[in-house]
């Protein structure tokens, strides 16, 4: 999951290739590179680390080259140095590449049997061999790209440069997005329209298999069987803006502020506060007569999906099966076609999610999904698009999207349980209404920030730490835990409360603090129950509730945190806040990487 742009341009090519790049650092950014053809020989600059360093080496080496190719990578092969750095290139063949040739090892094996000396550890460097192979073999460049493709096993995008040809990129993909930015007499690669919107609002988007030949003034796509075809054009709405911290320390912060706005503006997408409704768009399947749904997502937009499942169960009386996208693409699940799943994606890019949509259309299943980039590849590929308003999410950390997610999936719990006549008029606007206060109560959340700094700063040192949570809260607590460990590096896990004693417990003492999410709902006593077992072990109970909840059990606990008291259907969105709050200071307080955590990427475009 890299981020891989090329430009054939009319301008010097080298600060717009780390511009688009730029753009695609949440895809990866543990090592970046360019490459361009000056007087039609490469030249290739490259660092290890974060783009800041690239944009050194392009600062130092001026050039006026106006064709090159980058990338930002996400290392799967080889660890993140200079030397496993993209473009790699082969003789007369420069390469950038998103994603992985499951078969490079067979296929490395072969070429250092014929005498080629392979540089670096990745997949990659033997795609540009294999190329130059049968360039040197004879065949031209798309001749060429066109028979390695077809020996290539696996998931990829790639953007190819040929020394000697000033006025030719050739771009492939399977699996993996790749977006082709019309200019005036330029074209523009990337791995989304994002990284091109500096350049072009003016887009075609490869489909699955599909190579393209670009020229400067001509762009020839051909599909998977070698069959010249036209894709279509469309105007993305990307902002050619980069998104800045707005005053923030860091983009998660940013983004953790902007909840009560952009819950508010994907609400209003969905519900007719007016009119106390839930409005959703037509989905091409009878609501009434489904029997179940399924819903896949993987990390925090799974948790989305688990909380989805106590709604729709509750309201609706409709079974929900809730997976992660990596386990349920390969579970053969039996599904009935003329069904309804569920995807849930921040991205729209996340590789298993993919796969598990692709898998539910062969099933014949209406997909729906939940996506916040509407020109994500989930997104065109789906039937209905519900999508969340959350605008940009840079942090890696996802926050606002999950949020949003939730408050798209509350609207369509509602809307299935009135479709399916489980829920009267005035249910519905008790909700509605209920729903309409969720901004102003995560404004309130909010404002328990600089306590919750505090609290952080108390329990950051601790090697371990376990988050509680019942019922639909039981997800927060994954997601809690999943945020902390993320971007500070404590090792944390969530569990549902009453499942402690079954095990986990034993891991409980004096030096693991456990957050209880604790609202005020049917199953509190019970909850507090379970914090009183571990405190009675020792821990330092964190208690995350709300005020009379505090006046009620606040004594018990190291610290107590108070959220706005609100109806339970909305508490996830509420204590979503305070566990968001917890481990940003936390990370903050620990000097981590907030936004760009080691080893993570914001998409994750390779399964
Ligand atoms: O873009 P997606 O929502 O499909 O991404 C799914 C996960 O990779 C993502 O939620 C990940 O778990 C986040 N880093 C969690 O904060």
């Amino acid at each position: 999951m890299c981020g891989i742009v090329g430009i054939i341009g009319t301008e010097p090519v080298a600060m717009r290739l780390y511009e688009a790049l730029k753009r695609l650092e949440y895809r990866g950014y543990d090592s970046a590179g360019i490459a361009f053809l000056e007087e039609g020989r490469f030249k290739r600059l490259r660092a290890a680390g974060k783009l800041n360093n690239l944009l050194a080496r392009i600062q130092e080496t001026p050039s006026q080259a106006t064709i090159g190719i980058g990338h930002t990578r996400w290392a799967t092969h080889g660890a993140p140095t200079e030397e496993n750095a993209h473009p790699h290139i082969a003789g007369s063949v420069a390469i950038v590449h998103n994603g992985i040739i499951e078969n490079f090892q067979v296929l490395k094996a072969q070429l250092e049997e014929a005498g080629v000396t392979v540089k670096s550890d990745t997949d990659t460097e033997i795609v540009a061999h294999l190329i130059d192979q049968r360039l040197k073999a004879g065949e031209a460049p798309q001749e060429a790209v066109r028979s390695v493709l077809k020996m290539l096993e696996g998931a990829f995008a790639f953007v190819i440069m040929f020394e000697g040809e000033d006025d030719l990129l050739i771009a492939a993909r399977r699996g993996s997005p790749l977006a082709i930015g019309h200019g005036d007499g330029e074209m523009f690669l990337g791995s989304d329209a994002i990284a091109l919107a500096p350049f072009t609002s003016r887009v075609t988007y490869l489909e699955d298999g599909d190579m393209a030949v670009v020229r400067r003034d001509r762009l020839d796509v051909f599909d998977e069987a070698g069959r010249q075809v036209v894709r279509p054009l469309s105007f993305t709405q990307a902002s050619a803006l980069l998104v800045d911290k707005g005053g923030h320390r860091h983009f998660m912060a940013k983004e953790i502020a902007e909840q009560p706005d952009v819950i508010g503006h994907t609400l209003a997408e969905y519900v007719n506060f007016h009119e106390g409704r839930v409005t959703l768009p037509d989905m091409p399947v009878d609501l009434s007569a489904i029997d179940r749904i399924t819903i896949t997502a993987c990390g925090t937009a799974h948790y989305a999906g688990m909380v989805a499942k106590y709604w729709i169960e509750r309201l609706a009386r409709l079974p929900v099966e809730v997976d992660v996208a990596s386990e349920f693409r390969y579970r053969e699940a039996p599904l009935k076609e003329g069904g309804l799943s569920l995807v849930i994606s921040q991205s729209g890019e996340t590789a298993d999610t993919l796969a598990a949509l692709r898998y539910c259309k062969e099933k014949g299943q209406v997909v729906a999904a939940v996506v916040n980039v509407p020109e994500s590849t989930i997104a065109r590929e789906s039937d209905v698009i519900l999508r969340t308003y959350a605008g940009p999410e840079i942090g890696v950390a996802s926050t606002k999207a999950f949020t949003c997610q939730l408050a798209v999936l509350a609207a369509f719990a509602i809307h299935l349980a009135r479709m399916r006549g489980c829920m009267d008029a005035d249910e519905e606007k008790r909700l509605v209404k209920t729903l309409s206060e969720v901004p102003r109560l995560v404004v309130t959340a909010l404002k328990q920030d600089a306590h919750i700094d505090t609290v952080a700063q108390k329990i950051a040192h601790a090697r371990d730490i376990l988050y509680l949570g019942r019922g639909i809260n039981y997800p927060i607590a994954l997601e809690g835990a999943l945020k902390l460990k993320e971007i500070s590096y404590i090792h944390a896990e969530g569990y549902a409360a009453g499942e402690l004693k079954h095990g986990p417990i034993a891991l409980i003492d004096e030096n693991v603090p456990v957050v209880v999410i604790a609202p005020r709902d049917k199953l509190f006593d019970k909850t507090v129950s379970n914090m009183q077992e571990v405190a009675a072990r020792g821990a330092r109970i964190v208690l995350i509730t709300d005020e009379e909840g505090a006046r009620a059990h606040g004594a018990e606990a190291f610290e107590t945190i108070a959220v706005p008291a609100a109806d339970p259907f909305v508490s996830p969105i509420l204590y979503a806040i305070p566990v968001q709050l917890l481990a940003y200071h936390a990370a903050v307080f620990l000097g981590t990487d907030v936004d760009q955590p080691r080893n993570l990427a914001k998409s994750v475009t390779v399964e």
